[in-house]
């Protein structure tokens, strides 16, 4: 395998040369302003800025490191510089598509279909599966997760659409406690991957998907049972402290996990929203 830190131009990322991937793809119009920044506490956090600033729906952040990179439940992201794609997208929600509540609940869900499909149009023999409600899976071991937060400005909601995606970084440049649980997809398919095309087809994806696929939820949510590493099997799940275990059965219209347990007086199905922590047993 090639020394990706012996080639300084392996780690650049260039905005002219994903504007030839999204025209390649046709996608022109996924994506407005590209700011690719070298160094940041969280492009979640720049995107946000870029909201307050008044930056248009779709601009989007790369971050080619981040000092202080967030996920879910209050997690640190760690990516070596110049391996992975760290990106935030902002969206300003359509008023009149649907709740902003709803699109939120929602939003994650077909993020995540999102980018099963952008990696599977670059890397073919990966199957991506998801593990409720945010990480993305190959061959059992996260190579991807989503960090979605929202806020308005002047009365105006916005969502930041934050996600790392392990690209090209190696096991040995991760924090040792994600060395059984954490892969990236050069290690999953033993090449350097071009992290242009990735994010272009991301965005392509997303395009295809966004916003009509929170309305006619019905396709994503045939995915995410297709692709669940939790449906049909015993799960436990910690809920603001509370601790429940069932079998995971389904998803409910805004995506959320139905739960099945065995209780005393016969069968019983729990509606979980969202968890801390999510476990299979
Ligand atoms: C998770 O799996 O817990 C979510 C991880 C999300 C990480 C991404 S990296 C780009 C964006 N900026 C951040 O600070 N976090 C998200």
């Amino acid at each position: 395998m090639p020394d990706l830190s012996s080639d300084p131009q392996l780690d650049a990322f260039d905005i002219a040369t994903l504007r030839a991937e999204l025209k390649t793809l046709q996608a022109d119009s996924a994506v407005s302003g590209i700011h690719v920044l070298e160094n940041t506490p969280s492009s979640n956090d720049e995107a946000a800025q870029l909201a307050r600033a008044g930056a248009p729906n779709r601009s989007l952040v790369i971050a080619q490191s981040q000092s202080a990179g967030r996920g879910r439940r209050g997690n640190v992201w760690n990516s070596p510089p110049g391996r992975d794609l760290l990106f935030s997208l902002l969206l300003y929600p359509d008023p009149d598509t649907q709740g902003i509540e709803l699109q939120n609940l929602r939003l994650p869900h077909l993020v995540a279909v999102a980018i099963c499909h952008a990696i599977e149009s670059v890397l073919p023999d990966i199957v991506s599966q998801i593990k409720w409600p945010n990480d993305i899976y190959a061959q059992g071991k996260k190579y991807a997760g989503i960090l979605i937060e929202s806020a308005s400005i002047s009365s105006k909601p916005y969502f930041i659409v934050g996600i790392g995606i392990n690209v090209n970084s190696l096991n040995s440049e991760r924090p040792a406690e994600l060395h059984t649980t954490a892969t990236s997809l050069r290690e999953e398919c033993q090449h350097l991957i071009d992290r242009h095309q990735v994010m272009a087809a991301f965005l392509h994806h997303f395009d295809q998907l966004y916003p009509r696929g929170l309305v006619d939820f019905s396709s994503i949510s045939k995915e995410l049972t297709r692709r669940s590493l939790l449906i049909g099997h015993e799960i436990s799940a910690s809920l603001n402290g509370e601790k429940i275990t069932g079998k995971a059965i389904g998803f409910a219209d805004y995506g959320e996990l139905i739960l099945e347990s065995t209780q005393a007086h016969g069968k019983e199905q729990r509606i979980i929203h969202s968890a801390d922590l999510v476990r299979l047993l």
